[in-house]
């Protein structure tokens, strides 16, 4: 039976940089609320909020203190209530991100966990080590060790994949699983769509007396992905979880973010017969070109192209191996990475030709707010704004090599996730109509993308996104076949089929002009990014351009 998230066409808000109705700076419930028929004209069915429940905002939500509450910032549980019923009544599914591998620090759980070694929900946590000995050498994704010591004075340390104000909770105990099973319904409950998971694919971790090997032996702290990212008792642990939603609430979509999952991991995750996910979102699909590194100072920062041809493989691997298993995400950027214009796309030419090459192939779209006007991230001048640790030790590092420090960071500004956030551009009001207060995000913007200057333009951006998404919506594009055509690497061209009907869509990811050779008898434009010309089955694309073609 079809559920209606087979055909989402989700939306991804950053609520506190949406639109702001209170003018305190920060993007609001009511915000995203009064702008409902923008997105219904856009033509999305579905919206995703990063999470907007009680944080202290040490990492913009994801450090949850009260999952049972709105943050105050963002507005209150009747303002959510009104924004869900207002979805609905508008056809537009919401679906909230749900932070299960960890809360913040100042989450009763914990707060109670460190005044009280003998606490009940001590267990809550992972707690390891003695005598102010760290139990092995894994290294946070924020940087620094995993462990930071017990405030209590235990001498213990507690275990932190993220910031050391986010706690991870520990999955292994079953008052866990079910705490989390509660919050998950309570929100259900409300009438929400679905569930973003976010990062499920740590919850479990290897034995934690173990080092990860290093050449050392005992050095500083690495990152040790195998020791924690996608263990089997992560299926273990959340295949009752998801059955348990499924069965109280079977239309809920569960989409996860699996950042490092790899294909055959996606399978499992989404097969239907294990009972887990119906999707998940990969950042396996970008895998970036580092034949430019400045191999002198450290590569994190620096911008890199996509490796097209390594791009293809990884986008039809995944395309041919979910096809009738589930739904692939197509996405092209998130609040975790640089925008799409400023990552890859060259001109808005290719940033449109990516994103029907993209969105049309099979599987669900999350379109990243602000991505449908061509929006860029943007430019920080000081590495405060960042508030990342990583981004000043790239600093430094830039600055050993020779570079100024305004270098770094505008390198910086052009990868990091944090610009990649900035404020939603609605008119040509102060502050781009966001807010009338200066945005709780500094930046100066680049681009010169604001929806007012496109709704009405059938040339811009957001009308290509709109005629976009009405193909999307044809079952061509949602149910049919996909299978790549050879081409070199200078275009990336694939066909749809669905019984009589069929669609070439064709994209030149080259500077020149570029020529392909497609199948006779598909001449009818349906979309297109630039310009092309078409000969007798012999299709010319103009640098960047993209079209798509229907069979007669
Ligand atoms: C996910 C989120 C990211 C966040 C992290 C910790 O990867 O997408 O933004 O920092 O989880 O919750
Ligand atoms: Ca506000």
């Amino acid at each position: 039976m079809a559920h209606w998230y087979d055909h989402a066409i989700i939306y991804q808000i950053y609520p506190k940089s949406f639109q702001d109705t209170n003018n305190d700076g920060i993007g609001d419930l009511n915000g995203i609320r009064q702008r409902i028929p923008y997105l219904q004209k856009l033509g999305i069915n579905a919206i995703w909020l990063n999470p907007v429940f009680v944080s202290p905002q040490v990492d913009n939500g994801y450090d949850v203190s009260n999952y049972f509450a709105i943050d105050p910032a963002m507005g209150t549980m009747e303002d959510m209530n009104s924004l869900i019923e207002d979805c609905h009544k508008a056809g537009i599914h919401v679906i909230m991100d749900f932070v299960l591998n960890h809360t913040s620090n100042q989450h009763p759980w914990f707060q109670d966990a460190i005044s009280d070694p003998n606490s009940i929900y001590r267990d809550y946590y992972i707690f390891a080590g003695k005598d102010g000995k760290r139990p092995n050498n894994w290294g946070s994704f924020f940087g620094g060790s995993v462990w930071e010591e017990d405030p209590a004075g235990t001498g213990e340390f507690y275990f932190h994949l993220f910031d050391k104000k986010m706690p991870d909770l520990n999955w292994k105990n079953p008052e866990v699983r079910h705490s989390m099973l509660e919050i998950a319904e309570y929100w259900l409950e409300k009438g929400i769509d679905g569930l973003r998971l976010d990062a499920f694919i740590h919850i479990a971790k290897a034995d934690l007396r173990q080092n990860f090997p290093t050449e050392d032996g005992n050095g500083d702290p690495v990152v040790a992905e195998p020791f924690f990212a996608n263990l089997p008792q992560v299926q273990t642990w959340l295949r009752p979880f998801c059955e348990q939603i499924k069965q109280d609430y079977p239309e809920t979509l569960l989409l996860g973010e699996a950042a490092s999952a790899n294909v055959n991991l996606a399978v499992d995750y989404t097969e239907r017969r294990n009972h887990l996910m119906d999707s998940v979102v990969t950042f396996r699909y970008f895998t970036e070109d580092n034949s430019q590194v400045d191999k002198h100072y450290s590569d994190v920062y620096q911008p890199k192209t996509l490796d097209m041809t390594a791009f293809k493989q990884n986008q039809t691997v995944w395309q041919q191996t979910l096809a009738g298993i589930s739904y692939p995400t197509l996405y092209w950027s998130n609040h975790d990475m640089a925008r799409l214009r400023t990552r890859v796309a060259k001109n808005d030419i290719q940033a449109r030709s990516l994103a029907m090459l993209m969105y049309l192939q099979r599987g669900i779209p999350i379109i990243y707010y602000g991505e449908e006007l061509g929006m860029q991230n943007l430019q920080f001048d000081n590495e405060s704004q960042f508030s990342d640790q990583t981004v000043e030790a790239f600093i430094a590092s830039a600055k050993k090599a020779g570079l100024s420090k305004e270098e770094a960071i505008k390198m910086a500004s052009l990868v990091h996730k944090m610009p990649a956030r900035g404020p939603m551009p609605w008119n040509h009001d102060k502050n781009y109509g966001f807010s009338e207060a200066d945005s709780w995000i500094k930046g100066q913007k680049v681009d010169n993308c604001v929806v007012d200057d496109q709704i009405d333009d059938e040339r811009s951006s957001f009308n290509f996104y709109k005629r976009m998404l009405e193909l999307k919506q044809e079952d061509l594009f949602q149910d049919g076949d996909y299978y790549l055509l050879s081409t070199d690497k200078n275009s990336y061209v694939y066909q749809r089929d669905l019984g009589e009907k069929s669609a070439i869509v064709a994209s030149s990811l080259s500077d020149k002009e570029t020529a392909v050779v497609i199948p006779k008898g598909y001449e009818v434009e349906k979309l297109s990014a630039g310009d092309y010309q078409l000969n007798d089955g012999k299709l010319t694309l103009m640098p960047y351009s993209g079209v798509v073609l229907m069979k007669k």
